[in-house]
């Protein structure tokens, strides 16, 4: 027997009873964007590894640990990407957006990839949808965009939501707090894990993104953000609270609540389940006022969210989530004899070609097993044709509900079914 190939690990394949879930999901998200002016934006998988390397940062576990880097045919330093802003930061300069009206709402929906050690709502091929608004400062944008993500979560209906949010302030207030941050860490650095001891050196705010358990008692004492807001910040930040009150959107204030991306200024925020907790966020983003400059634009504020569509599909799956977004098919075409097949392969292709959605089993000859199949597909309507329906150019219609049956005339027969087809 030949060798049976296996999906690569952290891969999956999405199979057809899965299909709908996935439907579903990106059918709410993508409606949200049209309902709130976003406008949808396709970005390639591969990106320059520098592209990610300059805005999410080079060591961040996503871009120092996770991300599929390599080298192409012509040796050009490319990448799988891990994560979809900087994408669309790219794109937006890269398409000429900086120059549209201001603020440039975008919409995507992407797959991503990650190298991470795989488990339940973790894989290395992942797919997120995400919301932008590029060249918008104020904070009422900060609370649109929270109750964007909260409201997608709403019309799921996946249930309790714990929505924890905080402010990373601004370059500025953020040089003060990394120094109180490494006059903290210190005398502690010989206490701490091996990653820890490089965050020190490089990225001290990284400290605080720590998952080592070891390193947990020294991380939760730790000076906080808050704490070191420049007047500025602090006024965004009252703001963008108030927003949020005045949505009725119940939020948390996490104090150590960094995210593990660089390019964060300002809010950042996410969104769990109450019942499995941080470990299980949903969607998840913030403010960038500084990675459009970053990248080569001029300084445009900016911010966004994305959310894991692999993981809500593992959720409303685990919580039976009813979902009902299959085409069923309205009408089940039956034959009996070899004539009756040809005339019934005519019939499935014109009712398809109309808009009508139909399924039959023109291998089978055995009209009880036919029958049975109509049945499993819970159409309302069979359509019958035998040796003498083919002669007389008419066809039998059965009413699968209540057993009825009439015979029309063949070229009668759409404007009959929409008679009777349940709209
Ligand atoms: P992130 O927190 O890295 O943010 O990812 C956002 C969401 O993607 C997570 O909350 C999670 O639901 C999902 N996700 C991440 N990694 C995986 C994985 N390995 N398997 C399954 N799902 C995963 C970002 O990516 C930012 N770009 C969000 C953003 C947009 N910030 C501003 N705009």
């Amino acid at each position: 027997m030949a060798k049976k190939f296996q999906r690569v690990r952290g891969m999956n394949d999405i199979l057809p009873q899965d299909q709908k879930y996935w439907k579903h999901v990106l059918g709410v998200a993508e409606t949200q964007a049209i309902f709130s002016g976003f406008q949808k934006v396709s970005t390639p998988a591969i990106e320059s590894a520098e592209l990610f390397k300059r805005s999410v940062g080079g060591d961040t576990d996503i871009v120092g640990k996770e991300m599929y880097e390599f080298k192409d045919k012509s040796g050009a330093p490319i990448a799988l990407k891990p994560e979809g802003t900087a994408p669309i930061v790219r794109a937006y300069l890269e398409g000429g957006m900086a120059s549209w009206p201001q603020p440039v709402k975008l919409f995507y929906a992407d797959w991503m990839f990650r190298y991470e050690r795989p488990q339940a709502g973790r894989r290395r091929q992942f797919f997120q949808f995400g919301f932008e608004v590029l060249g918008e400062e104020e904070s009422a944008a900060d609370g649109e965009l929270i109750g964007i993500a909260w409201q997608i979560l709403e019309k799921l209906g996946l249930g309790q939501m714990h929505l924890a949010v905080n402010s990373i302030g601004c370059g500025d207030c953020r040089e003060s707090y990394k120094k109180a941050l490494l006059a903290y860490y210190k005398p502690k650095q010989k206490q701490l894990c091996g990653d820890c001891k490089v965050r020190f050196k490089e990225n001290p705010l990284r400290l605080l993104d720590c998952k080592e358990k070891k390193d947990e008692k020294i991380r939760n004492e730790a000076p906080v953000m808050l704490d070191f807001l420049c007047v500025d910040c602090k006024a965004h930040f009252t703001e963008t609270l108030e927003y949020l009150d005045e949505l009725e959107i119940p939020y948390n204030l996490e104090s150590r609540l960094v995210r593990g991306l660089d390019y964060y200024t300002r809010t950042v925020f996410e969104i769990w389940p109450q019942d499995l907790g941080s470990n299980f966020t949903l969607i998840a983003g913030g403010r960038y006022d500084d990675l459009v400059e970053l990248l080569g634009g001029k300084k445009t504020p900016a911010l966004g969210f994305a959310a894991g569509v692999d993981r809500i599909i593992e959720y409303i799956k685990e919580k039976k989530v009813p979902v009902t977004t299959e085409v069923i098919p309205k009408v089940f075409v039956v034959q009996l004899g070899q004539e009756a097949k040809k005339r019934a392969a005519k019939l499935l292709f014109d009712l398809r070609g109309q808009g009508i959605s139909a399924e039959a089993a023109l291998t089978k000859d055995n009209i009880g097993n036919q029958m049975k199949i109509a049945d499993k597909f819970g159409v309302p309507i069979a359509l019958i044709l035998g040796q003498k329906e083919v002669m007389d150019k008419t066809v039998i219609i059965r009413d699968m509900n209540s057993g009825t049956q009439e015979e029309v005339r063949l070229q009668d027969v759409s404007e009959e079914l929409q008679k009777r087809l349940p709209k």
